[in-house]
């Protein structure tokens, strides 16, 4: 699909743990985004902490990439139009920068003005467990129109892998993006191979197995 075409996401990479969550959600918006990826300081830490991939792995998904000191970068600025913003994993010291409108460098900006022109931004947060004022700045940007989507998967898609439970993460991830795909299994549907035990959604506590390697 050409360029033109595509939805362009934003996604901002922050320092807190969950780098599976970022590298899986990058290679699953390259097939069907423009992809414009912020990645902070902090973030190539964990990245490097966390991930046995170089750092091109995620760079080269994105369509373009910016730097988190680079305050005259398109995503800084309301006239460059997205269609939504996630920053994935979301630090508590990025979310605090956000829900307090602070704008000090691009990934903090470009939330913000995604909020004031009204277009989704979704945090997927993560730390445990959460004292009073990451509550309050959850709320703050729930109150301004984002959507706090912590990184707490699910396991009744009965995941085999760290990668199927990245998956099923990001899936939720594109839903609240308003990005329609049929990538990860959805409750209800029949997306999964109901000829497989080890795949059929679970009827009691009893048949359930652990097999994450
Ligand atoms: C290995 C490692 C793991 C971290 N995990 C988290 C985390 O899960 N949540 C969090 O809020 N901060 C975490 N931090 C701390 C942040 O990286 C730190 O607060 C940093 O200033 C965030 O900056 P940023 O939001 O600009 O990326 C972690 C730091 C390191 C080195």
């Amino acid at each position: 699909m050409p360029h033109s075409k595509r939805k362009r996401i934003v996604l901002a990479v922050t320092g807190a743990s969950g780098m599976p969550y970022a590298q899986t959600l990058a290679n699953m918006l390259q097939d069907f985004c423009e992809l414009h990826l912020i990645v902070s300081n902090a973030g190539w830490l964990v990245w490097d902490q966390e991930v046995a991939l170089p750092r091109e792995g995620l760079l080269d998904t994105a369509f373009q990439v910016y730097s988190q000191g680079d305050l005259a970068a398109p995503p800084a600025s309301g006239s460059w139009r997205h269609q939504g913003m996630v920053v994935c994993p979301c630090s508590m010291a990025s979310l605090a920068a956000i829900a307090n409108g602070l704008g000090s460098n691009l990934i903090h900006r470009a939330a913000d003005v995604t909020l004031k022109e009204r277009q989704r931004l979704v945090l997927v947060t993560r730390e445990t467990p959460l004292n009073s004022i990451h509550l309050e700045n959850m709320l703050s940007v729930t109150r301004a129109g984002g959507v706090i989507l912590p990184a707490s998967p699910g396991f009744y898609h009965r995941p085999q892998t760290i990668q199927d439970i990245a998956r099923q993460l990001c899936g939720r991830i594109l839903d609240s993006l308003s990005l329609e795909h049929e990538l990860t299994p959805r409750w209800g549907e029949k997306l999964l191979d109901s000829t497989d035990p080890t795949h059929q959604l679970p009827q009691n506590k009893e048949k359930i197995t652990w097999n994450i390697v």
